[in-house]
This record gives structure tokens, sequence and C-alpha cells, in this order.
């Protein structure tokens, strides 16, 4: 099985993505570090450690990473995404190492260059990790992660909330040659789920499959008191394009991070032209959303 870390600011569509990781037969989820986010760190560790034990994950270990963004203070996820999620309490307890030094220990290991990093949530571990050991950047062999936009973003309209919560970050991130494969908003906006689709996943009846049954309905809640019939979950398509890459049609880019603009502040600048620059990322252009759905059943089973 391919093995992969998770980055998470948890929240219901990185719990989703957990379950995934952590139950589909073709991932072995070796590790889950968390970071400030949708929530204060506090509530995204809580979050990810309710949603290790809902899913019979106790076995993986959980780091707590960065509480902050590199520079500028914390942006504010919607209100309503900043609670705790409706799993039950756990007395599971995160491991004693900080995530970022956990990811240096990992990637500087045999077992390194093997695993796949999956930031779903703002970048900043990593980008501290890289700082502290700039050898990561040859240990590293792909990043997949949700975050960035080349069209329009859901935060601004430049920017797409995980880039725009930490762009140092990301921009150290992106900066470093590791190849990305960017799972972008032009993805994730074509697998919304429905209620329908949610009934099928609780229908499943494993524990893991409730858990996700649960977390999805509760983003659907969110999602309808904003007027919306269908949610997003982000990070669980980003799980789903490493499981089969198949699924997100890509092409090659020269992706920057804007630091400095008033209104674009945040923004994946994606040049396809590769007008000046040898390409960086593979950049998703949409997933199959059928697809997508049926890697979500098996995974969940
Ligand atoms: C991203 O921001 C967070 O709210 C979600 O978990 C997802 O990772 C979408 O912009
Ligand atoms: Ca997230």
């Amino acid at each position: 099985a391919q093995k992969v870390i998770l980055d998470v600011d948890t929240g219901a569509d990185d719990a989703a993505a957990i379950l995934l990781a952590g139950h589909h037969p073709a991932l072995e989820l070796v590790a889950v570090a968390a970071v400030h986010g949708n929530a204060p760190l506090s509530t995204t560790l809580e979050n990810t450690l309710r949603t290790m034990s809902a899913g019979a994950l106790e076995h993986v270990p959980v780091y707590s990473g960065a509480a902050l963004p590199l520079v500028h203070p914390m942006i504010s996820s919607s209100p309503t995404q900043e609670a705790v999620l409706p799993l039950a309490e756990t007395s599971l307890k995160p491991q004693p190492q900080h995530a970022v030094q956990f990811l240096i220990d990992y990637y500087m290991s045999a077992a390194g260059p093997e695993t796949i990093y999956l930031p779903v949530g703002p970048h900043t571990n990593l980008a501290l990790a890289l700082r502290i050991e700039p050898r990561l950047a040859q240990r590293i062999p792909r990043i997949v992660t949700m975050g960035g936009a080349y069209t329009q973003g859901n935060y601004t309209p430049s920017a797409e909330f995980n880039i725009l919560a930490d762009p140092e970050a990301a921009f150290v991130v992106w900066q470093a040659g590791i190849p990305i494969t960017m799972i972008g908003l032009e993805v994730t906006d074509q697998a919304p789920v429905t209620r329908a689709d949610t009934q099928r996943v609780r229908s499943l009846g494993t524990p893991w499959a409730q858990a996700a049954a649960l977390v999805m309905e509760h983003e659907m809640g969110l999602a309808q008191f904003n007027g919306q019939e269908s949610a997003h979950i982000y990070d669980a398509c980003t799980v789903a394009a490493v499981i089969d890459p198949g699924l997100v049609p890509t092409r090659p880019a020269y992706v920057a991070v804007e630091l400095n603009g008033t209104l674009t502040r945040g923004r994946t600048v994606a040049d396809f032209a590769l007008r000046r620059s040898q390409p960086n990322t593979d950049v998703g252009l949409g997933i199959h959303r059928d697809g997508f759905m049926q890697i979500l059943m098996e995974g969940l089973r």
C-alpha cells in the first residue's frame, strides 16, 4: 500500500479524509499531524483525536503541530466551522513529540522517500520543518495538497482558505522544489456530496462509515445553513486523488504563491504557458465524481 502522512486542520472534511485514508486498502496511513486552520489548534487537535477514536484508528499516531501561521495572525474561518465535531469524546492523546520534529525525523528515515505528504490545511508544519532541515526537500517524494485555485478562490476572489491561512508557509513549500500535485477548488468543486450520498455511506454499517456519515451530515447542515443543497468534502477528494490518480486529470504548470497583493494575497498563480520556468506542479483540473464516490464507498466499507 502507498504510505501517506496527513496534515490536517480538522474540520468535517478533514475527518472524512482521515477516515478514508485510514481504511482504504490502497493506502497505509502512517501518521496524522494537526495544525491551526479551520479552528484554533486545540480544536483541530481534539477533532482529530475524536476522529481517530470514532474511526477505530487509535493505532495511528497523532502529532500536534503549529498553533499559528508563520507571519500574520490567524484568519477566522467561518464561525460555524470553529466547533468541535459531533463525535464522541475520547481519552486518546497526541504523541509527546511535536509534529514538525516528527516530520523531520520521519522523512530523514528510510521510509521517508516512500511516503507521500498530504497537507489538507495550512502548510505551516512542513514550512517550519523545511526551514529547520532543508534536506527534507530531497526526501519527500511528492506532496499532494488540498490548496489553492487557478481560477477563483473561496475565501477571497483570489485565494483559497488553506493558502490564505498561511501564505508564507505555502510559499516556502512551493519554493522547496518538491514535486507537487495541487488539488485546488477546480477539483473539489466538482465533487459535491448530497444527503443521498451520506445515506449510502451510513448504510455501509462500519464504525468508520458511521463516523464519516456523521461528519458529512454535519458539513451538509452548515452548507444548508448557507443556502446550499450539497456540501464539499475537499480533503477527502485529495485522498482519493492519491488512491486513484486517474480520477483527477492534471496539467503541468509553474505555480507560485502571491504574498504581496492587496487583493490577491494567497493566490496560487499558475503559469500553464510556462513562459519563464520549468513546471513545479501538476495542477488538478477536475475530478470524476462517480469515481470519487466509488472510492469513498470502497474505503469506508
Ligand atoms: C479547505 O479549507 C478548509 O475549510 C477545508 O477543510 C479545506 O481543507 C477548503 O478551502
Ligand atoms: Ca482542511
